[in-house]
């Protein structure tokens, strides 16, 4: 059952129920100013840091799950009915309900009693404010007297104290309303410098500030007395909950459409310039008012929103492709591509799934989201690497978060997944790959953030790969510390205390568990250092990173190999984790995962027999699953992933980053049927007929889908904020359609089914329009590349050397 429909000519996709089975959300901003926002218009907005700048109030684990939002009332002053065009929060029977999610943009609407109204919410691009143009249509046959009402409620900055700290907070609440604009100062007096506001382009609208007045006592947003009423009371907030709400009458002859725009933002004054007069207590709002008068008028509105859309035209722009696959063009041409920049944006931090008030940003999965976004952000990934290498501590090691705002490593964490350096070499590798900007890595980085420890960011990667040389374990496998990359899996955690966290909890030396995958993510980043390495002319040096690859592929064949598949880790006793010997989780997916990715046993044959023993335990007809059989108990040596009931999360679940590990094994042995098959799986697109199971949008990744062993099997949880987006987008592009940048530039070596008869694609590489066209003349692998009519050796098209800016290439697969 579907809930709606891609528009892939618009890029959106059309919602056109609202009770989707959760909340349908989309992103604003791409740049500072951030906004979640749902199908029904719930959400809330940030400046830059989900937690410390909350713009607008969350409840979380709210019933419904997506309650509180950027709200929308009319009333018919005839007949004193009320209604929400985006549905909630009144629920009323609506006539045409849709909601378009688009490119940084949705549109949220319908008609009931014969008056259609919608309303578009976006950020313009460069600008700390959010716009709504709310546009209303009178469709009767007569005249309508129309109340409309804008509502939000403002989050007194750190979000989490906002949930929190009552004795406090339900003291602090200040706002001012001048020109009919409402100000939220909260705190203002004091040591901020930072105010939100909420303007409407209408003069003679009414307010509401204070909440109570709003809603009225024991009332919700669904039925608020005011709007019930129809007037609003002009109240000014002290302390409690401030709130912004403006009312504006709308006459409307039949046929006739007006337009309302609202403006919520955000804004910081100069430190010694926040009050005007000075020596009062008033904003000093001489900076803002020219911002917030050119966003109300409706042209301005819509100029900024093309510039919106060419925006991310230009971005989708750099890679495009048309293969026989409709679920393979509409996500890798606009849906996962747009998931990328939200990875890279947030992180994990703000879904409604991750409440943006816990975690900062984490070393392994902001390296790894570069995999997706670095060739739409170049410049911003550059700068992401450099941030995260800086969080990197002198040992090699890394904390495993960073706060965005702070740019400093997460204490409360600290460090110790032994995986985490090796991910700075992988994304250092592809933003080199990508840009060819070799230059960063003489770009002095400090380490720890400590000022005097600078050192070229080409140290970190050298001490990233010596950290795991200097921490081996008893069969010369790499330790896995507090956990590698299933964070889950905690090998010297041992708990049995209740609420102590299986990440920091440590009460194993360490000096015992081993983890192969960290073996094969070992052997992967040091053919990268390597490569990279003699790139900057020290041959020396790269041969010994790959000695000890080879080194380290030996003992992954000695002591890693279970007969018919890698085994997952060793534990601290030193027995054997995800092998046939274990009574359950056998067989696990990381290690055959990155394993067979980075290389290992291509050629004689281990890499192909460890896939078909994926394929046949652990693949599902929706996607692959961890590990099988599921722990059917807890299990104080193996730690958190025990603790999940068997067929979630890490026990046994379709945890979808990892499948695209899988994906690009299979392309490494030549399958290109089954790697795709593997892709389309977990393709959200691929799965939208299924939504009343998946539950999930159909138009993003979810991190999680309920493995076998589940009663909910098939049903996805946590989409948006997952390493799952950059993973698919880089198997897809550059494993299975193979278009593929390399150090030397652009390769091309497609691993696509049988029954493709090709595919053409654009790429913008280095500033360079690739045309590519693949035919299929034969079933295999092999591919013939002519550039501009010249056929060429190898599969690395040459940069071009004499100026030209676009190259066609065709390429013959037999
Ligand atoms: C989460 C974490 C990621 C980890 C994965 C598996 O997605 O963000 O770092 O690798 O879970 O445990
Ligand atoms: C990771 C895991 C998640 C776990 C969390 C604990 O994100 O994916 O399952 O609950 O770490 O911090």
């Amino acid at each position: 059952m579907k809930f709606g429909y891609f528009d892939d000519l618009n890029r959106e996709y059309v919602i056109t129920q609202p009770d989707t089975p959760l909340p349908w959300i989309n992103y604003l901003g791409c740049q500072a100013y951030f906004g979640i926002i749902s199908n029904t218009a719930g959400g809330y907005s940030f400046y830059r840091d989900a937690r410390l700048r909350r713009i607008t109030r969350y409840r979380y684990n709210n019933v419904p799950m997506d309650f509180g939002g950027r709200y929308v009332y009319l009333r018919d002053d005839e007949s004193k009915e009320f209604w929400s065009p985006s549905w909630q929060p009144t629920r009323n029977d609506l006539k045409d309900y849709t909601c378009r999610h688009g490119m940084g943009y949705s549109v949220i609407g319908s008609t009931y009693s014969g008056i259609e109204a919608h309303t578009r919410y976006f950020v313009p691009l460069d600008e700390n404010l959010e716009i709504w143009q709310l546009t209303v249509t009178n469709r009767r046959a007569t005249k309508a007297t129309i109340s409309s009402f804008a509502s939000i409620e403002f989050c007194l900055w750190d979000a989490q104290d906002d949930a929190t700290n009552f004795q406090r907070n339900f003291n602090t609440g200040q706002v001012e309303v001048e020109d009919g604009v409402i100000y939220h100062k909260t705190e203002y007096r004091e040591r901020r410098n930072h105010f939100a506001y909420f303007a409407c382009s209408e003069r003679d609208a009414s307010f509401d500030t204070q909440r109570e007045a709003f809603l009225g006592r024991y009332r919700s947003w669904d039925k608020p007395a005011t709007v019930e009423a129809g007037q609003l009371t002009n109240s000014i907030a002290h302390g409690w909950s401030p709130i912004g709400a403006h009312q504006v009458k709308l006459e409307l002859a039949p046929g006739e459409t007006k337009q309302i725009v609202f403006v919520l933002g955000y804004h910081e004054n100069p430190v010694d310039q926040k009050f005007d007069p000075p020596g009062t207590q008033t904003i000093n709002k001489t900076l803002v008012k020219p911002t917030i008068a050119k966003y109300l008028d409706p042209k301005q509105a819509d100029a900024s929103f093309e510039q919106l859309r060419q925006y991310w035209e230009s971005l989708l722009g750099i890679f495009q492709v048309n293969t026989p696959d409709i679920h393979t063009n509409r996500m890798v041409n606009i849906w996962n591509a747009y998931q990328c920049m939200a990875t890279f944006n947030m992180s994990r931090s703000a879904s409604f799934y991750e409440s943006g008030i816990g975690r900062g940003l984490g070393f392994r999965d902001s390296n790894q989201d570069l995999l997706g976004f670095v060739h739409m952000a170049p410049i911003r990934a550059r700068e992401r690497i450099l941030d995260l290498a800086a969080t990197q501590l002198p040992t090699g090691g890394a904390y495993h978060q960073y706060q965005p705002l702070t740019k400093r490593g997460n204490n409360d964490i600290g460090g110790g997944f032994n995986d985490d350096p090796h991910w700075l070499i992988i994304g250092v590798s592809a933003y080199l790959k990508e840009t060819g900007d070799w230059s960063i890595l003489d770009e002095p980085v400090q380490y720890d953030n400590e000022p005097g420890s600078e050192k070229p960011l080409y140290d970190h990667l050298q001490r990233s790969f010596n950290y795991t040389l200097a921490r081996l374990g008893p069969h010369g496998l790499p330790l896995i510390g507090r956990a590698d990359w299933n964070d889950c899996l905690n090998l010297n955690c041992f708990s049995d205390t209740p609420g102590q966290s299986f990440q920091t909890t440590t009460n194993k030396e360490g000096k015992v568990a081993e983890s192969i995958f960290i073996a094969g993510l070992f052997v992967q980043a040091g053919r990268e250092l390597s490569a990279i390495a003699n790139h900057r002319g020290l041959g020396t040096e790269a041969s010994t990173y790959l000695a000890e690859v080879a080194k380290m592929e030996s003992v992954i064949i000695k002591h890693g190999w279970d007969g018919e598949w890698f085994l997952r880790a060793y534990n601290d006793f030193g027995d054997k984790i995800g092998s046939n010997e274990c009574k359950e989780g056998k067989i696990y997916i990381e290690s055959n995962g990155y394993c067979t990715l980075a290389g290992i046993g291509l050629e004689d044959g281990k890499a192909a027999q460890a896939l078909a023993a994926v394929g046949k335990h652990l693949a599902t007809k929706h996607g692959i699953v961890v590990q099988q059989p599921a722990y059917t108990k807890y299990y104080i040596e193996m730690g958190e992933i025990s603790s999940y009931p068997p067929g979630y999360k890490e026990n046994a679940g379709i945890f979808c980053h990892v499948n695209p590990w899988i994906m690009i094994g299979e392309t490494r042995v030549g399958h290109g049927d089954l790697a795709h098959d593997y892709y389309s799986r977990i393709n959200p697109s691929a799965r939208e007929e299924i939504s009343d199971l998946h539950r999930c949008e159909p138009y993003v990744y979810a991190q999680m889908i309920a493995g076998k062993d589940a009663p909910s099997f098939g049903e996805a949880k946590n989409s948006w904020l997952t390493g799952t987006a950059a993973w698919n987008y880089y198997a897809i592009v550059q494993w299975i359609l193979g278009v593929r940048t390399s150090l030397e530039g652009l390769e091309i070596a497609p691993v696509i089914p049988k029954s493709w008869p090709g595919f053409t694609a654009t790429r913008t590489y280095r500033g360079v329009v690739y045309k590519i066209s693949i035919e299929r003349k034969g079933d295999g692998n092999q591919i013939a590349l002519t550039v501009d009519g010249a056929s060429i050796k190898g599969n690395v098209v040459p940069p071009p050397t004499d100026g030209r800016k676009e190259v066609t290439v065709k390429g013959i697969l037999s």
